[in-house]
């Protein structure tokens, strides 16, 4: 009621005060007036975000430290709140806020919901393989519906990071190693999270992290440091933020590495000449999980106030559970370390995000039980996310047909500890997603079929129950299991084994020194194939994996990562026909751990090689170059062919189009979705040029021989790289344009930009 009352008072008399100048919104008013009341403990509560008390997704302050904290909350001096969910829950938080502080200033409540909420979606790495973007986006529509319902009102998402480690646990969160696809699947997470009207009580804030660089620690190791040139940075690394910031993202998360030797916490050529300054970005930056304090290890800041003192001048906004910038941002102010208008500013900002998302009209807007009841978990939640799964499931191999398997008169036997898990298949970043509560392929292959299936586990791949904080206990040493497996395997006509990574495997803090098929697998699998020759190999896991063994001797190889609740439904409608694979890799598989970093849109280099025979030349003496299974590539039950590629013009200048097109047949015998994807090639410029970047792509259905042309336009637009002139730009000279079913494409045309 005081809200209310407190609103109408401060726009009337607002909006009068300002009459003579119409271009000042409502909001900038209203904020302006609000702002003018605030005391400076006031204005540093806004900066502090506390975590809820429960499922901390970083490390925690000691025990006994609640109480503090009811307290800072009562005095106004916290602006948000994560890892708080339910509506029970938020709306306790809130009535303090708006309730018993001076001024009833609303909190916004974060969260990682990252790849759903309760309804499990597949990982973002895995559903950004399907390449269609609007079941991407419908995705994120459906994670905002059931956060917004829990009284959630800000998300830790999109993460747009680009990376090329597959040592690195995060892959599974972001979307791959291309940085044009990258930042198209960043503009459709930002528009599902924030749908039309960031105000509706169904639309959540989104937040772009993590500024900047985080995929690119040296070794692949979590937290590390990142040291990419400007040009890697301008044109690998920032482009998926500006898109989502071009989409409208309210707001950005930094990152826990330095970047170039400075923290991104603490870097204002990120926050302030970049994010603030070029790009004109009017929402806030959250740092991330104590990264304030984390400047200190860093070797950047002297101590806690000087930590505080770096991070609010290099433009982060507010302070995630370091708690510095609420017990040392007043001193600085006082002391004149940091302007009273660097504070102004974070603080308009933070305001500005909670108005728009209409919590000052009505703070509890997000707290409705019976919505909480009817939207979380709906059967068409689980439908869209069935049909999610199925669609990020990548075929890698399928000699002889071996698949899809007949739905009845088969005698399967199914093996693997991830056959039977409902837990693994949620992955990392959960959200609220109950533990296993996921579909299994077991379930799956009895859901979906009739055939007699004998499951065996083979080997525990892990023991116990893992969570965001401890480190899965994989078994090395215990073999019981082989024996009666490989039993079962013997009669079968057809053995589907489930291996891979455990649900936390991958994600924050599980990088990995090696990709081979964790603990006993391997050795399971190898067992296995000296019985039966006929193996499905249906993996899942979070990262690309040295799969060099399973490439040439396993005739079946699926690839289903983890694919949130409906995993086991849409892993048995694959392999059992109802649903053509789809799915095209968005990140490189190398043939071993050696080759990371690898990517498609490699530089040539001076002396270009591929095969170990070529010893002057940049090759392995072990290994050749080309990864196992390429970036763009995924198989079909049924097979496209590519012909007649033709360029409209054999020159263009910047401000021509030119069209480039192809026709593709399905020469199978079933319907099946293509991924045309279309790459350039810059033979030459003021900076080495990649051998091919993808630049458009087309998600299309045929029919059994059934033909399509596809066309893309070339403008300048997609000529234009970050140049040694420090410029965005187009360089004259020739380039290749090139169309296929993968990044390994060698068909291509070629024209010439001559002004
Ligand atoms: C974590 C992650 C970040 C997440 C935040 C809140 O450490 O790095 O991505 O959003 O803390 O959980």
């Amino acid at each position: 009621m005081k809200s209310k009352f407190l609103q109408i008072i401060l726009v009337v008399t607002l909006v009068f005060n300002y009459s003579c100048n119409e271009s000042v919104s409502e909001k900038e008013i209203f904020i302006s007036d609000l702002m003018s009341k605030m005391t400076l403990d006031e204005k540093v509560g806004q900066m502090n975000q506390y975590n809820g008390f429960w499922d901390a997704t970083g490390p925690l302050p000691k025990k006994g430290y609640e109480k503090g904290r009811y307290d800072d909350l009562r005095n106004g001096l916290v602006g948000s709140m994560l890892n708080v969910t339910g509506v029970k829950n938020v709306s306790a938080l809130q009535k303090i806020a708006v309730e018993e502080t001076r001024l009833g200033i609303p909190l916004i409540f974060g969260f990682d919901v990252i790849h759903g909420y309760k309804t499990i979606s597949p990982i973002p790495l895995a559903e950004s393989a399907s390449w269609d973007i609007k079941a991407i986006e419908k995705s994120a529509r459906i994670a905002a519906e059931e956060a917004a319902a829990a009284g959630l009102n800000w998300t830790f998402a999109p993460m747009v990071d680009i990376y090329r480690d597959a040592r690195w646990g995060r892959v599974m969160e972001g979307a791959g190693e291309d940085t044009y696809l990258g930042s198209v699947i960043a503009t459709a997470r930002v528009n599902g999270f924030q749908g039309e009207n960031l105000s509706d009580f169904s639309t959540i804030a989104a937040c772009a992290k993590h500024f900047a660089a985080y995929g690119f620690p040296e070794a692949g190791r979590d937290y590390n440091t990142a040291d990419i040139n400007k040009y890697t940075l301008y044109n690998n690394v920032l482009p998926p933020f500006k898109a989502a910031l071009d989409a409208g993202v309210s707001t950005f998360m930094n990152a826990f590495n330095t970047l170039n030797e400075v923290p991104a916490t603490g870097s204002k050529f990120l926050q302030r000449d970049i994010l603030k300054g070029d790009w004109g970005f009017e929402g806030f930056v959250v740092s991330d999980w104590g990264s304030i304090g984390e400047m200190i290890p860093h070797g950047y800041a002297k101590d806690g106030v000087h930590a505080a003192e770096l991070a609010a001048n290099a433009g982060s906004d507010m302070d995630m559970e370091s708690s510095l910038y609420v017990r040392e941002l007043q001193g600085l102010v006082k002391d004149g370390k940091v302007d009273i208008s660097v504070i102004d500013d974070a603080v308009k900002r933070i305001l500005g995000v909670k108005y728009d998302l209409g919590l000052f009209e009505d703070p509890y807007k997000y707290c409705d039980l019976e919505r909480e009841k009817t939207v979380i978990g709906s059967k068409e939640n689980n439908l869209a996310a069935l049909d999610m799964a199925k669609k990020s499931i990548v075929l890698l191999k399928n000699e002889s047909s071996l698949l899809p398997i007949k739905k009845n008169g088969q005698k399967i036997t199914l093996i693997g500890h991830l056959a039977n898990d409902n837990n693994s298949p949620l992955g990392n970043w959960r959200g609220a997603g109950e533990s296993n509560s996921a579909v299994t392929v077991l379930e799956g292959l009895e859901n979906y079929g009739k055939n007699s299936i004998t499951y065996k586990k083979g080997v525990d791949l892990y023991y116990g129950e893992t969570n965001f904080h401890n480190r899965v206990k994989l078994n090395h040493t215990d073999k019981t299991g082989f024996k009666e497996a490989k039993l079962a395997a013997k009669s079968a006509d057809i053995v589907v084994m489930v291996l891979g990574e455990e649900g936390f495997q991958s994600g924050e803090g599980r990088s990995r020194t090696e990709l081979g098929l964790p603990g006993l697998q391997q050795e399971l699998l190898e067992e296995v194939y000296k019985i039966n020759k006929n193996i499905v190999l249906v993996l899942m896991n979070g990262r690309p994996l040295n799969l060099t063994w399973a490439d040439e001797n396993i005739p079946a190889i699926l690839e289903t990562w983890h694919l949130g609740t409906q995993s086991g439904n849409a892993i048995a409608q694959v392999l059992y026909g109802d649903y053509n694979p789809s799915g095209k890799l968005t990140m490189s598989f190398p043939r071993n751990v050696g080759q990371v970093p690898l990517y498609y849109n490699y530089k040539k280099t001076g002396r270009p090689g591929a095969s170990s025979a070529e010893v002057t030349k940049s090759t392995y003496a072990d290994v050749e170059n080309s990864p196992l299974y390429p970036f763009g590539y995924g198989l079909s039950y049924t097979n496209f062919t590519y012909s007649e590629l033709s360029l409209s013009s054999k020159e263009i200048t910047r401000d021509d189009t030119i069209v480039v097109s192809v026709k593709i047949t399905n020469t199978g015998k079933v319907k099946g979705k293509e991924v045309a994807q279309m790459y350039i090639r810059d033979h030459y410029g003021s900076l080495a040029r990649p051998v091919k970047e993808l630049k458009g792509f087309e998600l299309l259905e045929l029919n059994p021989g059934e033909t399509k042309e596809v066309s893309f336009e070339i403008d300048n637009s997609k000529l234009v790289y970050y140049t040694a002139n420090d410029r965005w730009e187009s360089e004259t000279g020739k380039f290749s344009v090139f169309i296929g079913g993968d990044s390994d494409v060698k068909d291509n045309k070629s024209f010439d930009l001559i002004n």
